[in-house]
């Protein structure tokens, strides 16, 4: 009997033994495994990042954090970020008047969503993607046409302006004409686009003026399989810099 028990105590340790065995060598595989295959590309989540630029009044000085108040109001320069992927370009646009948030529909599914209202000092500071959703087209062939330039968009894209759009000026793609209202979370003023600009929701600081990207809304960026995922997260996640594309 004492001898039954022993060769048991013995087939136990044995087994415990083989499993610790396994599960080394399966840690070790695992390990090995990573090594071999490359890294996941995109995020897990949004990230919270501020935003920074080169302040003109500063040329070549280093990136700063940037103030709200000091960024133009409707400005003809082509003003963009990258966030959270660093394939996913956003402009960035300050209008004279708040920004209330607003219904947008979004053609290709019939469905809505409410587009984030402008943040600052004055309300009214928005982002969008800028990235076409009709076929993709970066900037500066899409960009922000202030109310000054309308004239340079083409006739049948001038005849359908309202006078909100000629008051706070419109985005369009020169890749085949689709037009969006950046006023009303970038809905669909002439197509082909069916589907309106990705949101990017900001959040405000009073206190220091500056101002951070929180998460995108709306329809997913042309050409990502969502917004986190289809390229690599921005090298620094609490941090994108301006780019004016205009002198780039
Ligand atoms: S890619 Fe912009 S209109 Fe076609």
């Amino acid at each position: 009997m004492g001898e039954e028990v022993n060769q048991s105590r013995r087939g136990f340790l044995k087994a415990l033994i083989g499993l610790s065995a396994v599960a080394a060598v399966g840690g070790m595989g695992k390990g090995a495994i990573q090594n071999i295959i490359s890294p996941a590309v995109g995020l897990s989540g949004f990230p919270e990042t501020m935003l920074y630029w080169n302040d003109p009044s500063t040329p070549n000085s280093a990136p700063v954090p940037l103030k709200v108040s000091k960024f133009p109001v409707m400005s003809a320069q082509v003003w963009v970020y990258y966030y959270p992927l660093s394939d996913e370009p956003n402009f960035l646009i300050k209008f004279p008047d708040p920004v209330p948030p607003s219904s947008v529909l979004i053609e290709a599914t019939g469905q809505t969503f409410t587009s984030p209202p402008g943040v600052g000092p004055n309300d009214s500071l928005v982002s969008y993607s800028a990235i076409c959703q009709h076929l993709g087209c970066i900037p500066p062939i899409i960009h922000y046409y202030p109310p000054n330039s309308l004239s340079q968009l083409p006739p049948n894209v001038q005849s359908t302006l309202n006078s909100e759009n000629k008051k706070y000026g419109v985005i369009h793609c020169n890749c085949h004409g689709s037009t969006y209202d950046p006023y009303k979370g970038s809905s669909v003023i002439t197509h082909p686009t069916q589907k309106p600009l990705s949101n990017v929701v900001l959040s405000y600081d009073s206190i220091t003026d500056a101002v951070f990207a929180k998460k995108l809304v709306g329809p997913t960026v042309f050409g990502h399989p969502s917004d986190l995922s289809g390229g690599n997260g921005i090298s620094n996640l609490k941090k994108t810099t301006l780019i004016n594309m205009s002198s780039a």
